[in-house]
C-alpha cells in the first residue's frame, strides 16, 4: 500500500547511512596495527590482579585517538573476561571540563542512581573506589580531550586518581588513559609525568594516503553497495585526504562522492565524483558573489528561492521539503515544476556553485535517505530578495 514511499531517496549506492555518522564506532580499526601493539605493551600487566596501567595518547585532529582508545577498551574487556573483570569508562572532558563533572560522569556510569549533588570531590572519589572494589572489578578510565580539564581545574584530579589506593591495603583499582590533541605532557606537573612514565606516551602520527585508503575502504564496504567503489576510486580518496592526515576527511569524501554519483543517477562512484579536499575547503571558506544568481536558470532560481524561504526561519531544510516548497513557488509564478530527476540535477548544480551545502541524514526511511540542506555562505533573506527581483 505504501509502496510509493520506496521512492523517498531510493539509494542507488547508499545501503546504510549509520557508518558515515559522526560518532559511529567501527567494529574494528584498520591501519593502526603497530600503535595497537604499542598500547597493548603499555598495558601488559593489566591482567594481573592488584596491578594498574596507564598511557598518554596524543595526536592531531582525526588521527584516531578516540576510536583507538575505545576499541582498545572493548577488546581488552572481552579478552580478559575470564581473568579480570574490567569496567571501562570513557569521559570526554570537552563536554565535562570540571573536576566535579568528570567525577559525576564516572560515578553515574557505575551507578545511575548516584545523586547529583551533596558530596565533595574526595567523597565521590572514595565512593567510586568502594564501588569498584565491592564488585571485585578494575576500572579502565579514559579521559578524552583532557586538556580541557587541565585548563579549567588543573591537574589535581589526575593526581588524586593516580593515588587512589594510597594509604590503603589495596592496589590496582584504576587504570588510566589520558588523551589530548596537544602535547599535554608539557602542561602536567612533574610528579604526574613521572607517574605516567615517558615510555607510556603513544604519539599518533597523521594518517598517510595508504592508511586513509584502508579506512575509506572499510567505511565504504559498511555503507555502500558492494560494487559501488573500485580500488582506484578508494585510492584517490586516500590521496585526496592525505594533506590533512585526518580520517574524518576520508570518511566525508566517501559520503560526498556517493551523493554526487547518486545525483548523477549512477549506482557506482566514478573518479570525477571524488572532489579534491582543497576544492571542498576553498568552497567552504569562500563567500560567493551575489551576482552568481544571474547565472542560474529559472528553475534553479526557484529551487533556491524555496530553500531561502525556509532557511530564513530554520537552520536547515530537508530535500523532501525543498521539493514541496519548489512546487509552491512554481505555482506562484504559474510555471510547471520540473520532474524529480531534473530537480536533483538542479540541486546538485546549486551545490557545485557553492550556494548550498548538503549532508546525508542518518535517520533514513527504508533504504532511502534524506539530504539536509544548509546555506553557510549566504544570508537567505538577502538572497531571497535578489531572487524575487530576478524572477
Ligand atoms: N584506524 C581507523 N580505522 C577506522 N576508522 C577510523 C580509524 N581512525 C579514525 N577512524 C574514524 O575517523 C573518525 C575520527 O577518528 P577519531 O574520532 O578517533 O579521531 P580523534 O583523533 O579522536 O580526533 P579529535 O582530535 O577530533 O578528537 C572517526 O569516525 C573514527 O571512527
Ligand atoms: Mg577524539
Amino acid at each position: 500500500m505504501s509502496d510509493y514511499l520506496d521512492r523517498i531517496g531510493a539509494g542507488l549506492i547508499l545501503v546504510d547511512a549509520a557508518p558515515l555518522s559522526y560518532d559511529w564506532i567501527p567494529p574494528s580499526i584498520v591501519g593502526r596495527e603497530d600503535e595497537q601493539k604499542e598500547l597493548a605493551t603499555m598495558f601488559a600487566s593489566i591482567g594481573t590482579p592488584g596491578m594498574s596501567c596507564r598511557a598518554v595518547i596524543t595526536g592531531n585532529v582525526g588521527s584516531g585517538k578516540t576510536v583507538l582508545s575505545r576499541t582498545f577498551a572493548d577488546d581488552l574487556t572481552r579478552h580478559l573476561s575470564s581473568v579480570r573483570s574490567i569496567q571501562s569508562v570513557h569521559v570526554n572532558c570537552r563536554n565535562h571540563p570540571t573536576t566535579s563533572q568528570v567525577l559525576q560522569r564516572i560515578a553515574t556510569s557505575l551507578d545511575d542512581r548516584h545523586p547529583e549533588r551533596g558530596f565533595s570531590a574526595s567523597e565521590v572519589l572514595q565512593g567510586i573506589r568502594r564501588n569498584v572494589r565491592t564488585r571485585n572489578q578494575h576500572m579502565l578510565l579514559i579521559l578524552d580531550e583532557v586538556d580541557h580539564l587541565l585548563r579549567k581545574d588543573g591537574a589535581d584530579l589526575l593526581y588524586q586518581l593516580l593515588r587512589i589506593d594510597e594509604g590503603r591495603d589495596e592496589s590496582g583499582t584504576i587504570s588510566l588513559i589520558i588523551i589530548s590533541q596537544e602535547e599535554v605532557l608539557d602542561q602536567l606537573e612533574g610528579a604526574i609525568i613521572s607517574r605516567f612514565g615517558l615510555s607510556n606516551h603513544l604519539a599518533l602520527k597523521p594518517y598517510n594516503a595508504k592508511q586513509l585508503t584502508v579506512i575509506a575502504s572499510q567505511r565504504a564496504a559498511l555503507c555502500a553497495n558492494p560494487r559501488a567503489f573500485s580500488e582506484e576510486v578508494l585510492t584517490l580518496i586516500g590521496e585526496a585526504a592525505s594533506d590533512s592526515g585526518d580520517a574524518r576527511v576520508a570518511i566525508e569524501l566517501v559520503e560526498d562522492s556517493i551523493r554526487r554519483a547518486e545525483m548523477d543517477g549512477l549506482d557506482i562512484v566514478e573518479q570525477r565524483h571524488v572532489q579534491d579536499d582543497e576544492v571542498r575547503r576553498a568552497k567552504r571558506g569562500e563567500r560567493f558573489e551575489p551576482s552568481i544568481v544571474d547565472e542560474l536558470n529559472d528553475h534553479e532560481k526557484m529551487i533556491l528561492l524555496a530553500i531561502c524561504r525556509r532557511l530564513r526561519r530554520d537552520p536547515e531544510v530537508t530535500s523532501g521539503d525543498v521539493s514541496k516548497l519548489y512546487q509552491v513557488v512554481c505555482e506562484e509564478y504559474s510555471v510547471k515544476p520540473r520532474g524529480n530527476t531534473t530537480f536533483w540535477k538542479h540541486l546538485k548544480s546549486l551545490e557545485n556553485r557553492g550556494l548550498i551545502d548538503s549532508k546525508t541524514g542518518t535517520a533514513s526511511v527504508g533504504r532511502g535517505r534524506t539530504q539536509h540542506i544548509t546555506m553557510p555562505q549566504a544570508l537567505p533573506g538577502q538572497l531571497e530578495e535578489r531572487l524575487e527581483k530576478a524572477l
